[in-house]
């Protein structure tokens, strides 16, 4: 069979027994080598959405692959009722680049189960029930968590909802203190709002919400399952500038952290885990050793290639060229975190770089096109993406 046939039956394949939950690009990837995906024709396509902001790494980054492959020849899974090496490893390396209060991790599979821990902790210690989140806010798909996102239709498609869920608007503080009573366990935040096209808040927005948190004993919850481990240039929004140094009293993470292997995890203050007991919380997989030596093996790549710099410097030059192109009016987020808005539809925009090879991402704001690419990125590689954006207006 010819590769031309054999990519045809694949999606024949796919579409025939996989339910289609997604609008799939048409693309069938084979393998993939830093910031390219391959196809077994043989093309090859620029990545800058890295799956979903999952490829931060790169793909299939040497060390990582070599450290899961070590792994997998020695154990591949026990669960909690152990000891493991690679797992204490792995939440000794986690916690030494959280903010010096986060000083606990717990380990599940995913962003929504992070998120639904996180919410599950802080109705934990403060014996509270309600959870505020805000308006365009997305923290995953399983009951709780999509009753927390308030972002497009994912509450309907949730129904019915799980009770205990306030809302908020992003940016407002008064919104949040109007509801912010008593019966507030916790505010849960993406502090960069991705899927609603890269939206951000001004830092005095995030001083402000610590202020009503320790005022009120409400627990802040970041949700950085896309902005956490590099992604805007430092380890976490969580105590950066942009956050005006603020530190949430938890941090959920997913996504990069296991470069592609899922793992999710929550980073906790003592005083949270403090409220914690044996069996409050559990996950037959979570904290299993391939996932471990991938998050260990993950958070070494990043540091050993300079790839937060990397990621600051590439942002600059990004920015830079983008001022070239006229359509961009706008853009948004940090680091490789970035909205790039349009005057008009940026889907076809999306399909037109498609057709140049290059996968970019949508957001559910129609201006926006994201971008999502692993931390490792280069300047020749933004070159490329430059010219196939301006080429594409050029049609
Ligand atoms: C900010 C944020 N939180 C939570 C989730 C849910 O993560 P997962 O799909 O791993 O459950 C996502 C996924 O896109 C996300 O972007």
């Amino acid at each position: 069979m010819n590769a031309i046939d054999k990519l045809e039956q694949t999606v024949e394949r796919e579409e025939r027994f996989q339910l289609a939950t997604y609008k799939k690009m048409p693309v069938v990837a084979e393998r993939g080598e830093g910031v390219w995906v391959f196809t077994s024709s043989g093309d090859r396509y620029l990545d800058l959405y890295g799956g979903h902001a999952v490829a931060a790494t790169g793909h299939c980054h040497p060390s990582v692959v070599a450290a899961i492959r070590e792994q997998s020849a020695k154990l591949l899974f026990y669960s909690n009722l152990v000891y493991s090496e690679a797992r204490a490893i792995a939440a000794e390396k986690l916690v030494s680049i959280a903010p010096a209060s986060l000083t606990k991790a717990f380990f599940c599979n995913s962003g929504t189960e992070a998120n639904e821990n996180a919410m599950r902790m802080a109705r934990m210690a403060t014996g509270r029930e309600h959870i505020i989140t805000f308006s365009g806010g997305f923290h995953g798909r399983t009951a709780d968590a999509i009753s927390a996102t308030f972002l497009g239709k994912y509450r309907e498609i949730g129904k019915p909802n799980v009770p205990g869920h306030l809302r908020a608007e992003f940016g407002d503080i008064e919104s949040v203190r109007a509801v912010a009573d008593e019966s507030v366990a916790a505010i849960m935040l993406e502090p960069i709002q991705s899927m609603a096209g890269v939206k951000t808040a001004e830092p005095s927005f995030f001083r402000a919400l610590r202020g009503l948190c320790d005022e009120r004993g409400i627990v802040l919850i970041y949700d950085e399952v896309q902005t956490g481990i590099g992604r805007t240039g430092e380890w976490f929004f969580a105590g950066s500038k942009a956050s005006d140094g603020v530190v949430p009293d938890v941090i959920t993470l997913a996504k990069a952290l296991g470069s592609g292997i899922p793992v999710g995890a929550c980073l906790v203050t003592d005083a949270i885990a403090s409220q914690i007991k044996e069996h409050d919380l559990g996950t037959t997989f979570g904290g299993g050793m391939i996932a471990m030596a991938a998050v260990t093996a993950t958070l070494e790549a990043i540091e050993n290639d300079g790839m937060l710099a990397n990621v600051r410097e590439v942002e600059e030059y990004l920015r830079r060229r983008l001022k070239e192109v006229e359509q961009v009016v706008n853009v948004h987020g940090r680091g490789f975190l970035l909205g790039l808005e349009f005057a008009d539809k940026a889907k076809p925009i999306h399909e037109a770089l498609l057709e140049r090879k290059i996968i970019t991402g949508t957001s559910s704001d129609p201006k926006v096109l994201r971008l999502l690419p692993p931390l490792c990125l280069r300047k020749e590689e933004v070159d490329i993406f430059v010219e196939g954006l301006s080429s594409g207006f050029a049609d």
